[in-house]
């Protein structure tokens, strides 16, 4: 069993690489990774030197480059995890969001039409449903709730989904798509809420809360998250849409303070600064279908999950501190310099 990770080189793709190497030693995996801003070589060190791994520089959108991988590789199965994945980013400049996330998809899925495959997986997010009200804690995303986004990011993530089950209806390519919600744990870069709240608090760095801070996120450890991605492409039904989230809705206050508390920082860090354009107010997902049709449950609690992310980036400093002193430098200073 040949897969081809695309992406792998980021948060959630290189979870999925060690998990993947670790459960099932017979398969070979070859990681396709552009290394933007946000991909990192240095996070797979330890299988780079795996002899049923292979790393491929390469840019989805290259549709030379991706069909002559096809040519070498063979894979049976694509996990597509590349994209520009952050919100912020989408606003300032939605490009590259189009080009990656929906021209990149479309040149993966015509090579698998090309050169045939088992199994074609989309990485989608909850991001695809739009939002959810405060007041109304009884609603939860299903895969039926209505694709209704807010951000550039989140409208490049529905219409590659509508692409994806496009070329399964079309061209009958075996596709399957999972909408995650919010991850966290090791590898996580740091312009997102949970690792730059807890590299801001080791520096003693004031703490940004975009809004009031009651915006509410259901977050899941990655580890859940790469364990149902591998029950989907190995068990999942062709042409299905699968949730995944754990019924742990927090809201970003709660965990900045929460972060503060396990660090010993004073909530006095914590700064509230301007809200982010269009920002979603309530995600949160109805796991029923991949937990009725393929026994998945999260394994992780939150309590346990951030404790252990917590103990990652005070173990793995070297890993942060070099990508916060290059071109973050420059962003952070574009996203929060004068941000009141
Ligand atoms: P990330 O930003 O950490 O990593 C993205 C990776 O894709 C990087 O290694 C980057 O170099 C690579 N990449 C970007 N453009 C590329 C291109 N054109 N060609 C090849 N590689 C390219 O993202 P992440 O948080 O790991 O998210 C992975 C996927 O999961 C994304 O599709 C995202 O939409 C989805 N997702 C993320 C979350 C979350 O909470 N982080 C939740 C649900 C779904
Ligand atoms: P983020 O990690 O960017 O994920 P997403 O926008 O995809 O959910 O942000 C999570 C939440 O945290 C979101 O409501 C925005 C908020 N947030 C802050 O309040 N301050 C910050 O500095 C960041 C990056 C995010």
């Amino acid at each position: 069993m040949t897969i081809i990770v695309t992406g792998g080189a980021g948060f959630i793709g290189s979870n999925f690489i060690f998990h993947m190497l670790k459960k099932y030693p017979g398969y070979r995996i070859v990681c396709l990774d552009k290394l933007t801003y946000a991909g990192n070589l240095s996070t797979l060190k330890g299988v780079m030197d795996n002899p049923n791994f292979r790393f491929v520089k390469l840019d989805i959108c290259d549709r030379e480059g991706v069909y002559k991988l096809f040519e070498e590789e063979h894979p049976d199965i694509v996990v597509n995890f590349a994209a520009e994945s952050h919100v912020d980013r989408s606003i300032e400049d939605p490009s590259i969001f189009l080009q990656t996330n929906i021209i990149g998809t479309s040149v993966l899925m015509d090579a698998c039409r090309k050169y045939g495959i088992k199994r074609y997986h989309q990485v989608s997010t909850d991001e695809v449903y739009g939002d959810l009200p405060l007041d109304r804690p009884d609603l939860f995303f299903t895969e039926e709730t209505p694709l209704h986004t807010s951000s550039p990011y989140s409208s490049s993530k529905a219409s590659a989904d509508l692409l994806v089950l496009a070329y399964h209806r079309t061209y009958g390519l075996p596709v399957t798509i999972s909408r995650c919600s919010n991850n966290y744990g090791p590898y996580h870069f740091p312009e997102k809420l949970i690792p730059l709240m807890i590299i801001n608090a080791l520096a003693d760095k004031l703490l940004p809360v975009y809004g009031t801070g009651e915006n509410v996120r259901d977050w899941l450890y990655v580890e859940d998250h790469c364990k149902a991605i591998d029950l989907i492409i190995h068990k999942g039904r062709e042409g299905e849409v699968y949730n995944v989230g754990g019924h742990n809705e927090m809201r970003n206050i709660d965990i900045v303070k929460l972060i503060c508390k396990q660090l010993d920082k004073p909530e006095s860090l914590i700064t509230f600064v301007a809200d982010r354009k269009g920002h979603d107010m309530r995600y949160a997902i109805d796991p029923t279908k991949i937990h009725n049709e393929l026994g998945w449950l999260p394994e992780t609690k939150f309590a346990d999950g951030i404790k252990k992310t917590i103990q990652w980036y005070l173990d793995n400093k070297d890993w942060w501190q070099e990508i916060i002193s290059g071109d973050y430098q420059n962003y952070y200073k574009r996203m929060y310099g004068d941000r009141k």
